[in-house]
């Protein structure tokens, strides 16, 4: 499939069923935001819980924390960001369009319309605000670029609590805005974004292990969830290109239909940070070493992912179109943690009482168990294709026969093979399937 038909097939399929629409719309919209559907909400949570569960609460080592939007605005002079979180823009001066100089890739004339270039200027993409009443230069505050640095300003009190040894890691997910003007390539580039940042304190002179071991992590955990392996690559900052902060960043890019771009990024931000707010808030923010005794600032390595980016690659390593009989099947293969919905509920037919009171009673079992979905609308094939095109791993029918032998049949997506389970054992089947415990084969009675 050509790759801008995918990307096109993408953003209908999204706004068609409910995952994600363009934000403000009947207003006209406003370039670079999207609001997220009852499909899209869950599936950006199932996501978030995900990385959760995987990099905190399964490791004894990262401490998770939520941090505020707004904090104190010299957070943002020590970090450095007032004045060295820079893009550099020039504006066409025919069609007005703008455009950021490192992705110009050395062109001279406006890429729209052919145009002629204003002079590059310096522009800071961190959204203003004001704290109180009064709107001057002392009540600035800025909406945070980054979750990275209330980790750090809470580094301290982190390790008072926790009294952790090194290495560990401080986690934090969570909003961050950046005052993009480059147009986004749907959710790839938006101003309000999620973060899923991680900053893991180490020693200085164990940084070159502790980053090829999160290079590790970052790709296989994302493969994990369905992005395929074969449409990843690492690539290293050269030195202009690194942030005031890095020794060095590799960015895990992924091939985008609109080209091979950054996905996820890993940066060596050394002890910089920490030093920086430890002198400009005259607090010590030293690490003290209990065996030796030693007090240091501990240096990091920074595995930072973007939530939207993360689902915009997996929805579109995800989508399958199959021919069959009827037409075109549309699958999108979502591993089960991230489906918004785990099973669907179907009566075979709609207006038979006694088949939609069983169904109801099936799926009121269901749904205190798992995301569910009920439909009764048109006829079962059609159903069974709605379901496939958002992801539902499995369809329930209920049919004449339940009514008797007290079963159901339930369908596999990707497979569409169907099987035979008695009501009773339903649960406990579903649940297996969706955690991969039980072979869809070998779960019921195979249906010819
Ligand atoms: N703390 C380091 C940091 O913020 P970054 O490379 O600027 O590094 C990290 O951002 C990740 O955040 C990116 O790899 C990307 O996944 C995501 N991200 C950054 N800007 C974004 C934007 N405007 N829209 C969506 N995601 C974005």
């Amino acid at each position: 499939m050509p790759q801008e038909n995918l990307m096109q097939k993408i953003m209908s399929l999204c706004k068609r069923r409910g995952f994600i629409y363009p934000g403000s719309e009947i207003y006209g919209g406003l370039a670079n935001t999207w609001d997220y559907g009852p499909l899209g909400a869950e599936f950006k949570n199932n996501f978030k819980r995900e990385w959760w569960n995987n990099f905190v609460r399964q490791r004894e080592d990262v401490f998770g924390l939520d941090g505020g939007i707004l904090m104190n605005p010299k957070i943002w002079e020590a970090s450095g960001h007032t004045k060295g979180f820079i893009d550099v823009l020039v504006e066409c001066k025919k069609c007005h369009n703008r455009f950021r100089v490192d992705f110009l890739a050395g062109a001279k004339k406006c890429p729209e319309c052919g145009g002629e270039l204003t002079e590059p200027k310096k522009f800071v993409p961190m959204f203003k605000t004001f704290v109180g009443p009064v709107e001057d230069s002392a009540s600035i505050a800025y909406l945070r670029p980054e979750t990275a640095q209330a980790i750090f300003v809470n580094f301290k009190n982190v390790v008072t609590s926790f009294h952790p040894k090194l290495p560990f890691g401080i986690a934090q997910m969570g909003k961050a805005f950046r005052n993009e003007i480059t147009s986004g390539n749907f959710i790839f580039r938006t101003l309000e974004f999620e973060q899923m940042e991680i900053e893991y304190f180490i020693k200085e002179k164990d940084w070159e292990k502790y980053f090829e071991e999160w290079k590790g992590l970052m790709e296989s955990w994302i493969v994990g969830l369905g992005v395929k392996r074969e449409n990843l690559s690492w690539r290293r900052h050269k030195s202009e290109e690194l942030s005031h902060y890095s020794k060095r960043t590799e960015d895990l890019e992924f091939k985008f239909p609109f080209g091979t771009k950054e996905l996820y990024g890993l940066a060596y931000r050394t002890n910089f940070d920490l030093t920086n707010h430890a002198k400009y808030s005259g607090k010590d923010l030293t690490y003290q070493d209990s065996e030796t005794g030693e007090k240091f600032y501990p240096h990091v390595v920074e595995p930072s992912m973007g939530v939207e980016r993360s689902l915009l690659a997996i929805l579109l390593d995800s989508y399958r179109e199959e021919k069959d009989k009827k037409g075109i099947r549309v699958i999108l293969s979502l591993v089960s943690q991230l489906a918004p919905y785990k099973v669907a509920v179907f009566p075979l037919l709609a207006n038979k009482p006694k088949l939609l009171e069983k169904a109801r009673k099936v799926f009121e079992m269901l749904k205190t168990d798992f995301s569910s979905s009920w439909d009764e609308r048109g006829n079962i094939g059609k159903r069974y294709y709605s379901q496939d095109e958002i992801g539902t791993p499995y369809t329930v029918t209920i049919d004449f026969d339940s009514l008797e032998k007290d079963d159901v049949t339930i369908r596999d997506r990707d497979t569409t093979k169907q099987i035979r389970v008695e009501i009773n054992d339903l649960s406990e089947v579903l649940r297996k399937l969706l955690e991969g415990k039980l072979k869809f084969e070998k779960a019921g009675k195979l249906v010819k």
